[in-house]
């Protein structure tokens, strides 16, 4: 009996036959797996990532309390149609601080990974007020209300150290600035002292310029507002990675 045929025995008793695909099994799974246990992060480091500004974190927690995520994904993936719809295909790196990440899985509206820097900040104004001013078919509902909400940040620092304590790298610095920072963001006319020191955080985390953008976000300079925030988060969504110059790493680029 050549070696061809030594198949036979195991087809002809089934209890070989599990224990035989079981061994197969586990060897494939721990080629597999095994490997990850030995790596300390399997996210690779892209240049301009850095955590959430004070401001944007507010505008984000107001994303996920008004459930944005049930009609908006954030996740753009490697298809053709997709990559052509949105930009680059999203990267794991892009949501390493996100907790909790806002991939989503409904999309009635667009996919919002890339949105930032595609409209105006009055644009959003507008279209959050009433989105059926700027799209007439939409069905997003309006968040008005948002542009009357004064924004509340007196806890500002504990979501800095709260999200610190989960690996997101806040400094000292930035946890005890976190106040000064998140008013400097929203407010283009104040201290220009408190601006300057509030880049200079955030772009060394990024370890590129161009990742901070200081705006009065809602067109109103009297109070800083929910509406704010929000605009500050979504115009940043995407922006952080300069897609024309990133390259994958050869791990990933292996054809
Ligand atoms: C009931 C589903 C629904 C909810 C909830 C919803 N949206 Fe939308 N959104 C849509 C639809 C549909 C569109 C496409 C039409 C339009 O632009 O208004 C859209 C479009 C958008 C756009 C423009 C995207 C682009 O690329 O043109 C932004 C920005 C946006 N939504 C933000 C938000 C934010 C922020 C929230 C939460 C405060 C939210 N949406 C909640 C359905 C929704």
């Amino acid at each position: 009996m050549g070696i061809m045929n030594k198949h036979e025995t195991l087809e002809r008793h089934s209890l070989a036959l599990t224990i035989g695909i079981l061994l197969v099994v586990a060897v494939g799974g721990l080629v597999e797996i095994a490997p990850l246990f030995y790596l300390e992060n399997t996210i690779e480091k892209v240049e301009g990532m850095r955590p959430y500004t004070p401001l944007e974190l507010e505008g984000r927690n107001i994303y996920i309390r008004e459930g944005c995520y049930v009609c908006h994904s954030q996740m753009v993936r490697p298809l053709r149609d997709e990559v052509e719809r949105y930009g680059h295909y999203s990267l794991a790196a892009e949501s390493m601080y996100d907790h909790p990440f806002q991939w989503g899985s409904k999309r009635t509206g667009p996919d919002l990974a890339r949105v930032g820097g595609k409209y105006s900040d009055s644009w959003h104004v507008d279209h959050l007020k009433k989105p059926q001013s700027m799209v007439p078919e939409s069905v997003m509902p309006p968040y008005a209300f948002l542009a009357d909400n004064k924004l509340h940040f007196d806890d500002i620092e504990a979501h800095l150290k709260t999200l610190r304590f989960e690996g997101v790298p806040y400094t000292d610095d930035m946890i005890a600035n976190a106040k000064s920072d998140l008013m400097a963001q929203a407010d283009p006319n104040s201290d220009y002292d408190a601006q300057d020191a509030f880049v200079a955080r955030y772009v060394a985390a990024a370890g590129r310029d161009n990742t901070v953008r200081i705006a009065d976000y809602d067109g109103n300079p009297d109070e800083i507002t929910e509406l704010d925030a929000l605009i500050a988060y979504l115009q940043m969504t995407g922006t952080l990675v300069d897609f024309s110059t990133y390259e994958a790493d050869d791990l990933d680029n292996r054809r």
